[in-house]
């Protein structure tokens, strides 16, 4: 089965084409990835603006898609379907993906499957592990999300716990906001914090004791202005910044790590994945990783190839495959802010 996939619920214009084959456990192969991201646009607002996303999607997208085929070597006569993300997300910029794939399939008379942005998230994973033990605990970690979500096979999800306010990465980019560092924040706190001592500005870490698997950062953000103004030295001094951005992570990360040990051992999980724009985070991976091999007897950890961390639409042929039993025409495809995974 061949599927062309659609993504465009922020701030990357994303198309892609991908491979299906293996009869009791699939086989992705992606034949292209190609995404343009609006990163640069958006950055001197500290943030994605809507309006401007939704415009910089409908100029991008039929490029993208051309490229998509083209990389593929393939054309529109070659695709079996066309995934879609439909929500959540912003909804003038979901629409532009869905009035594309609905032009498309109105035109080749192709069928549409719609899919959830989260669960593409998950099904990320699939994109570089093929064989994946159930029941799973997923952490998806991403600018909009933080969300604990336990599948006991594909296609049922559980919401176990998710974040009360600011989501991980939204943690990130008002922090590198607050620094002046740039947007978005993830990928410059990351890079700055490399080499740091992690121990050197004390930060809270929330939730640990809030008896559920919900998270909270807004609680980490106001630390963060405390500790800023406390010790000025973060804005001035390169290794005081360093070891600033060092202790921040570090602070996301051991909530982060301690919640799922937390949720993997009450649901006796095989496999806990990590994905989502924050797992690109190397101290997060590595964090996960190790307390997994030291405090949870056989339970896998596993986590997308980093190219497949952030928004992407090979994800999005992924979900598109588990979900195709939900294939429609275009007639009956609408795109939503919220809409739960399940
Ligand atoms: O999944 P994603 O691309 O988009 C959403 O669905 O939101 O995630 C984007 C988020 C941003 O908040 C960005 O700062 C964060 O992922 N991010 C990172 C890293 N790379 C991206 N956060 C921490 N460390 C990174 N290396
Ligand atoms: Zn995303």
């Amino acid at each position: 089965m061949r599927i062309l996939a659609i993504e465009t619920s922020c701030d990357e214009t994303a198309c892609a084409v991908v491979d299906v084959t293996g009869r009791t456990v699939p086989r992705f192969t992606v034949l292209s990835n190609i995404i343009s991201s609006q990163v640069k646009l958006h950055a001197p607002y500290g943030g994605v603006v809507p309006t401007l996303a939704s415009r910089e999607h409908l100029k991008n997208i039929p490029h993208v898609f051309q490229k998509a085929l083209r990389d593929a070597r393939t054309t529109m006569d070659e695709i079996d379907a066309i995934a879609v993300t439909c929500a959540p997300g912003l909804v003038i910029a979901l629409l532009i993906g869905v009035s594309f794939a609905r032009g498309l399939a109105y035109a080749s008379g192709k069928k549409i499957i719609p899919v959830h942005h989260i669960a593409a998230h998950i099904y990320s994973n699939w994109l570089s592990h093929e064989k994946i033990a159930f029941p799973l605990l997923n952490i998806v970690v991403s600018g909009g999300h933080t969300e604990l979500v336990l599948m006991k096979r594909i296609g049922t999800y559980a919401l176990l716990g998710e974040t009360r306010d600011d989501a991980a990465g939204e943690a990130f980019d008002k922090v590198a906001k607050m620094l002046g560092l740039g947007y978005p924040g993830g990928p410059i706190i990351s890079k700055l914090a490399r080499g740091g001592d992690a121990s050197r500005y004390m930060l809270p870490r929330p939730m640990l004791s809030s008896g559920d698997h919900d998270f909270s950062f807004s609680g980490l953000k106001t630390a963060v202005i405390h500790c800023v103004k406390k010790h000025p030295e973060i804005k001035k001094d390169k290794t005081a910044r360093r070891n600033f951005c060092a202790s921040f992570e570090q602070a996301v990360a051991d909530v982060i790590t301690e919640k799922t040990i937390r949720a993997a051992r009450e649901y006796r999980v095989k496999t806990i994945a990590l994905s989502g724009g924050v797992s690109a985070n190397k101290r997060l991976r590595e964090q996960l990783a190790n307390t997994i091999a030291a405090r949870l007897n056989a339970v896998a950890f596993i986590t997308p190839d980093a190219g497949f961390s952030t928004d992407n639409a090979a994800m999005i042929a992924v979900a598109g495959y588990f979900n195709r039993t939900h294939a429609t025409t275009w007639k009956n495809i609408d795109a939503s802010a919220h809409a739960p995974l399940a």
